[in-house]
């Protein structure tokens, strides 16, 4: 079939409905993430690159878990395999979907990953060039351990052997099958009813429908990627590390490509939408995370944990921050030992020292909050100094109130803020201060215990004479 423009139409099928035994775990495995994001769902951005006709999602294994996980996504369909009795089985549920549709299927496995968008174009380009009824995609590796192997005769694809079913001179060939293909839709359904469970798993394997069509006498191709990396498949945890890694080799790569100093790429755990300006300098033990964006001439010491966060330019973050939802301004220094939570904004030349928390705060251009406070709820102006120990008491235990610092202002180290309560324009607070009320512009708000001294007190004390009770 061929859409408006002339154009083979494409239709996607995703296998995601097998347990993935080998990971051990609760989750189902193609939800497991890389580098922040479900293997799935990559599979599935992937697949959009095709800009297909349809996507298709063999579920089974705890298939509710897995089609909750695709909620966000548009435009794809679901159908159940139950129970899992292997790959061409898993495909075959999705006929009924497809019944009718002509031109070609692409199949994607839930676990290969690292799929580039311009590789399945390549793969359905040759595949249509060549008219072929299927097209495997292939890779020579170095391990080819547990991936099913291209046999080959007279230099064209006999049939696929599984790592199981493989003699030991099987075992040796390099040129490994990706687990990705281009169908005709055409005989694509017959043939897979024809596919029999005769082997060392008991299982329906996609994979013998190639010496099937060998045998009907049609046209298979293979296609060879040029980086082996982009079709690994993921079937224990061990892999999945590798395949994250690869991720983060590529990101870190394209950083340091577009200027930016990664003083240990391979402590440096930035995901793929992070951006980062030229000329800043990342540290050992850094992770930057979903949208974070960071400009440039930046200094990102170690150990600091950026999560959707926005920072400027010759921005310095010192060791062993955490930042989450913030937005800090143009020269601005923060930490070390800093939590900014979502909602805070740190303005341009701000200072945030150590042990300082800020939740959906405000700190105004030039203003420091250098040492041990909480800053919550608050709007701080500029050129403010918050003191040493200050603390906004926002919650009274059913709801948040504000605190108002006004440009200017002074508050004395060990003061307690009761909110709602305002500050004046470069009013100053008293150290020590509990501030219930508000304080006027200019004015000093003061607010402990008259200090007293007892003259001789230690002295008498230190005899026995004693005599004041204190
Ligand atoms: C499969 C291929 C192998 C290839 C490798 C590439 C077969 C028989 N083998 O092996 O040749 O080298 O992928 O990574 O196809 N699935 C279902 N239903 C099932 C079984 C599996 O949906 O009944 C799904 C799994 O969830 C997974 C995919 O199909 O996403 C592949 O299954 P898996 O068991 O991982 O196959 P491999 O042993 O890796
Ligand atoms: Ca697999």
């Amino acid at each position: 079939m061929t859409n408006k423009e002339g154009v083979t139409e494409v239709h996607v099928v995703i296998l995601a409905a097998g347990q993935g035994t080998r990971m051990k775990s609760t989750l189902p495995k193609v939800l497991h993430k890389v580098c922040g994001q479900s293997m799935l769902s990559r599979v599935v951005r992937s697949a959009r690159s095709l800009n297909p006709a349809s996507i298709t999602v063999v579920v089974g294994h705890q298939a509710e878990q897995v089609r909750a996980a695709c909620e966000g996504e548009s435009r794809i369909g679901f159908v159940v395999q139950e129970p899992q009795l292997g790959t061409a089985h898993a495909l075959r549920q999705a006929e009924p979907v497809l019944t009718g549709k002509s031109g070609t299927l692409v199949l994607l496995s839930g676990d290969v990953p690292l799929l580039k968008g311009h590789t399945l174009l390549g793969l359905v380009e040759a595949h249509t060039r060549a008219g072929a009824a299927a097209t495997v995609m292939t890779a020579e590796v170095d391990q080819p351990y547990g991936y099913g192997r291209i046999v080959r005769t007279g230099g064209a694809i006999a049939r696929i052997v599984e790592q199981r079913d493989a003699s030991p001179e099987q075992a040796r060939i390099r040129e490994i099958n990706a687990g990705i293909y281009a169908f005709d839709l055409k005989p694509l359904w017959s043939a897979l009813a024809g596919i029999a469970s005769a082997n060392a798993q008991g299982e329906y394997y996609l994979t013998d429908l190639i010496s099937i069509y060998r045998r009907q006498k049609l046209a298979v191709e293979t296609l060879q990627v040029g980086d082996p990396q982009d079709v690994r498949g993921v079937n224990s945890r061990s892999e999945l590390a590798d395949v994250g890694k690869v991720v983060r080799q590529q990101k870190n790569a394209e950083l340091m490509a577009a200027g930016v100093t990664l003083i240990d790429p391979d402590t440096t755990y930035v995901e793929e939408n992070v951006e980062v300006g030229a000329d800043t300098v990342i540290h050992p033990g850094v992770y930057l995370e979903g949208t974070t964006r960071v400009g440039s001439a930046c200094e990102i010491e170690a150990n600091v944990r950026l999560i959707d966060s926005v920072v400027g330019n010759h921005v310095t973050i010192r060791n062993f921050c955490v930042l989450n939802g913030a937005v800090v301004a143009d020269g601005a220094v923060i930490g070390p030992f800093a939590h900014l939570r979502p909602a805070t904004e740190v303005g341009q030349g701000a200072r945030v020292g150590n042990f300082v928390e800020l939740k959906k705060t405000v700190l105004g251009p030039g203003s420091k909050a250098n040492h041990l406070s909480y800053l919550g709820d608050a709007v701080i102006g500029a050129q403010v100094n918050v003191g040493a120990g200050t603390i906004t008491c926002n919650y009274d235990g059913v709801n948040k109130h504000r605190t108002v610092i006004e440009d200017g202002a002074f508050i004395g180290s060990d003061t307690q803020l009761i909110a709602p309560v305002r500050v004046g324009k470069g009013a100053y607070v008293g150290a020590g201060s509990s501030i219930t009320g508000d304080v006027p512009d200019g004015a000093l708000g003061i607010s402990r215990g008259r200090q007293t001294n007892v003259e001789g007190w230690a002295e008498r004390k230190k005899s026995g004479a004693g005599g004041t009770g204190e």
